[in-house]
């Protein structure tokens, strides 16, 4: 099978903003307790920051957390996790019925995400609180002093303001299955009325409002319509939340999941400016993808036939090489709508659905989704062009015929690298003609590539490096064209410059 993919500078789609390459640390499982934050591990800082796992989520080249959840937060007092940590309170987290001994709270996550080197963004909880906990906990983060919440953080020993950018108004409101899940309508108001007063405390911070949980939530676009047009003074964001699940729909729809998160996009883009036009506004609103993954999720016990536990393994999935290229398809939908979805956090970071795994008192080690993620955030810089692609089509229960080579492309102004992101998602090999001609004077680079003859193969803490990518070197240009195959269900990034 033979594909086609040709490329010009002028098919500019946006700038690739590097908060696309965030990702989610949950008061969730060993997410936190044994994954970022272990007291007594040999790799542990005097904090009890974890720095083998500090060293792996610099490798992966995350650039955004979003923290403190997920469904943990709609019943979450941010109050219970700062000051001594011997005052804390122990909770049951009715999210997860788990047991929370508040160790970890936002002053620990702020050092950790510095040594870290990443963004903090912040959710507040609209499940059960409201208005005046979260303009508090603004003002706990972002003003430097001479109010009670500021004050109150200085004497917890943080002089210096968390300066947090970004907020996240709830979590999932829509979801029945979410602490004070609401009706679009009372989410609205109750966004509108929150985002207002937290940029009253700090006019500059940034918002993104609750859409849907899913694509297929029975509420979906007539909820983000209902959200919009009461919070779209407020926001800059629109959420969307996006798991795929292997197991529960046939192999060729799962390895073509980028073409449901395609139409997702496009969809609540659609919604969006609707809600622009019929408001008669000028801003637009983007989206951030802010929990994003591939999850075994019909494998997953509801909490409610959960016994309340201390720290219990959650959905420690573990991920194949199908998986890795599915992750790699994502970010290459997101990439492909860089003008409209300018934040994404794969959820989740450590343990939790994640790329990064530990042992409790052992090693940390890599997923198979790790290589694609840290590939994409290293080498997708610039602009995103569009890659016009004609390619054999395979067939789906879910979407019918789809390409089954699915690809775009950044070009980095500055240094005039080029990077094709590629996937074969067929059981095929086919053969990829690169047409670059209107690229002059470029030169073929590297190929990094994952793949392997059997892709239901991953890594475990036996074998962590069982599955990693290749790299070589790839055939010159002949006259702006080349050719390179793409095994059955492959990952690449080509480099030129
Ligand atoms: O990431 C796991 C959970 O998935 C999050 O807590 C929730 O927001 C989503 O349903």
């Amino acid at each position: 099978d033979q594909a086609r993919l040709t490329l010009d500078p002028a098919f500019a789609i946006g700038p690739v903003d590097r908060r696309l390459f965030g990702s989610f640390v949950e008061h969730m499982g060993r997410c936190v307790y044994t994954g970022i934050f272990e007291p007594g591990h040999p790799a542990a800082d005097p904090d009890g920051l974890r720095t083998d796992v500090l060293e792996l989520v610099r490798e992966l080249g995350v650039t955004l957390v979003r923290y403190p959840g997920g469904n943990f937060v709609s019943n979450y007092r941010w109050e219970d996790g700062v000051g001594p940590v011997g005052d804390r309170p122990r909770r049951l987290d009715l999210a997860w019925r788990s047991l929370e001994s508040n160790a970890f709270g936002l002053n620990e996550f702020m050092r950790w995400a510095a040594l870290a080197r990443v963004e903090p963004m912040m959710a507040v909880n609209l499940g059960t609180r409201g208005i005046a906990e979260a303009a508090e906990l603004v003002e706990y983060c972002n003003l430097a002093d001479g109010t009670a919440a500021a004050d109150l953080r200085r004497k917890h020993g943080v002089a210096q303001p968390h300066d947090v950018r970004l907020w996240c108004l709830g979590n999932e409101m829509d979801g029945p299955w979410q602490i004070g899940s609401m009706t679009a309508l009372e989410y609205g108001r109750l966004a509108a009325r929150a985002g207002h007063a937290m940029k009253r405390v700090d006019p500059t911070i940034q918002l993104v409002a609750c859409g849907s949980s899913k694509a297929d939530m029975p509420t979906f676009a007539g909820w983000e319509a209902t959200v919009l047009e009461q919070t779209y003074d407020h926001v800059d964001y629109l959420s969307l939340h996006s798991y795929y699940d292997p197991e529960s729909q046939d192999a060729a729809s799962f390895r073509a999941a980028a073409v449901n998160l395609d139409g997702f996009i496009d969809d609540i883009v659609a919604t969006a400016d609707h809600v622009r036009a019929k408001l008669r506004r000028g801003k637009r609103i983007n989206l951030a993808l802010d929990e994003w993954n591939v999850w075994y999720q019909s494998r997953f016990t509801e909490p409610e036939d959960r016994p309340i536990e201390d720290t219990p393994a959650l959905i420690e999935d573990d991920y194949t090489v199908t998986d890795a290229m599915v992750v790699g398809n994502l970010l290459i939908s997101m990439l492909r709508h860089a003008d409209r979805v300018t934040v994404g956090n794969q959820a989740q970071l450590v343990n939790i659905i994640a790329p990064i795994r530990t042992t409790p008192g052992g090693a940390a080690w890599r997923q198979t989704i790790f290589h694609p993620f840290a590939h994409t955030a290293r080498l997708a810089r610039g602009t995103v062009l569009r890659a016009a692609v004609r390619s054999p089509a395979m067939t789906t229960g879910r979407y019918g015929e789809v390409p089954a080579v699915d690809a775009v492309a950044t070009l980095d102004e500055p240094s005039g690298r080029l990077v094709v992101f590629a996937v074969n998602r067929s059981t095929e090999a086919v053969r990829l003609d690169l047409d670059l001609r209107a690229f002059p004077g470029l030169r073929a680079g590297q190929r990094i590539s994952l793949a392997a003859d059997d892709p239901s193969i991953g890594n475990t803490a036996a074998a962590p490096d069982r599955v990693r990518p290749r790299t070589e070197e790839m055939p010159a240009l002949d006259g702006g064209r080349a050719a390179v195959v793409l095994p059955p269900v492959s990952w690449h990034a080509l480099s030129f410059t």
